[in-house]
């Protein structure tokens, strides 16, 4: 009897790059946010078997069929933990956009986890789980925590926060894909930034801005900040939750470093930010290393609106709102009829 998991999309609510690594990757420090868009991933088990097989497909055919997919991995992974062997079967329902900054693929590996463990009617220790999940790649552990969650490290450090303001959101689709490799390349070919701290000596690392591990810092006190203040109720000046964190959100000035590279590359993006902003949003900004852009409001109706007026200028876009903790995990199985 296959199983079916919604595997929910995050964004990124700032995110601040800091140095590359010996090992290749980069620090970072971001504040991911689980929301209701999703793809479906169905997951079966044949009998047992000499070893372990997994195949995976999915009605869009640019999702790769072996072990370059996340799900393959995360499948091998999870039977070797159990110490199981079979055939597991993967259908992959594809409606987040791939290369979109939404974590989709690192969300259908966490997804096939929940699978096989319900499949299985077993569960991993929590902690394996975790280090299962970083193995598979740097987004995937958030999706095992759901909500509002501080990512550190190369972004597999998972710290669950307080549930935020169940908040309204749009994202907009632009029709291209962003290799997050490649984002991170150039991040670290930016003259001015990362590029010339690489190479500073010290009468050049006086024109640099911020050091790259400050710049971690600077970001987890603004995050701090920004969390830390009273969002309680209805304020003095009749602001709900939701509008009195977007209104600090944006007096903060949280932002995503990617921004920076990403949109020197796609100007075309700067224009659905644009857009996004004329809609009413109240604060905008791209998701991990793009295409998606989203858009906070404070109420539905708003982002209802908002949609239209994107699709109108010929810019795919959803409406969407915040999960938290617990409404994503309660939400990811899908009941069988
Ligand atoms: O962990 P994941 O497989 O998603 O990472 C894909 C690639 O993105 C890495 O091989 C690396 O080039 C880059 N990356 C990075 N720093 C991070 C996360 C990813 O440089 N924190």
């Amino acid at each position: 009897m296959p199983v079916t998991v919604r595997s929910f999309a995050k964004i990124n609510i700032g995110l601040a790059i800091g140095p590359a690594r010996p090992d290749g990757f980069h620090e970072l420090a971001t504040v991911y946010q689980t929301i209701g868009l999703h793809d479906l991933v169905h997951v079966s088990i044949g009998r047992a078997a000499a070893s372990s097989s997994v195949e995976v497909t999915s009605q869009d055919a640019r999702v790769p069929a072996g072990e370059t997919n996340t799900c393959w991995r995360m499948a091998m992974e999870v039977m070797r933990a159990f110490g199981r062997r079979g055939s597991v079967k993967i259908d992959i329902d594809k409606r987040l956009p791939l290369q979109g900054g939404l974590g989709g693929s690192s969300s259908n590996a966490a997804a096939t986890l929940v699978a096989i463990e319900h499949l299985l009617r077993k569960e991993l220790d929590a902690a394996d789980r975790l280090q299962i999940a970083e193995r598979v790649g740097s987004d995937v552990p958030l999706f095992l925590v759901g909500g509002a969650v501080l990512g550190t490290g190369r972004g597999e450090q998972v710290f669950p926060l307080p549930d935020l303001p169940k908040m309204a959101c749009v994202i907009a689709f632009p029709e291209c894909g962003i290799s997050t490799p490649q984002a991170f390349r150039d991040w670290d070919e930016l003259p001015t930034r990362a590029g010339a701290r690489r190479t500073a000596n010290p009468s050049q690392s006086k024109l640099t801005e911020d050091p790259p591990s400050d710049r971690i810092k600077s970001f987890s006190r603004t995050i701090s900040a920004w969390l830390g203040r009273s969002h309680t109720g209805v304020s003095a000046r009749g602001r709900n939750r939701a509008e009195a964190l977007l209104l600090d959100l944006v007096r903060t000035g949280i932002a995503n470093d990617f921004e920076q590279v990403v949109f020197l590359q796609r100007p075309e993006l700067v224009r659905v930010k644009r857009v996004l902003k004329q809609s009413g949003a109240g604060y905008t900004s791209l998701s991990g290393s793009g295409s998606s852009i989203f858009g906070l409001f404070s109420s539905t109706t708003a982002a209802q609106d908002a949609v239209v007026h994107l699709q109108r200028r010929g810019i795919k876009a959803r409406a969407s709102s915040f999960l938290s903790r617990e409404e994503y995990q309660r939400r990811m199985l899908v009941a069988q009829k």
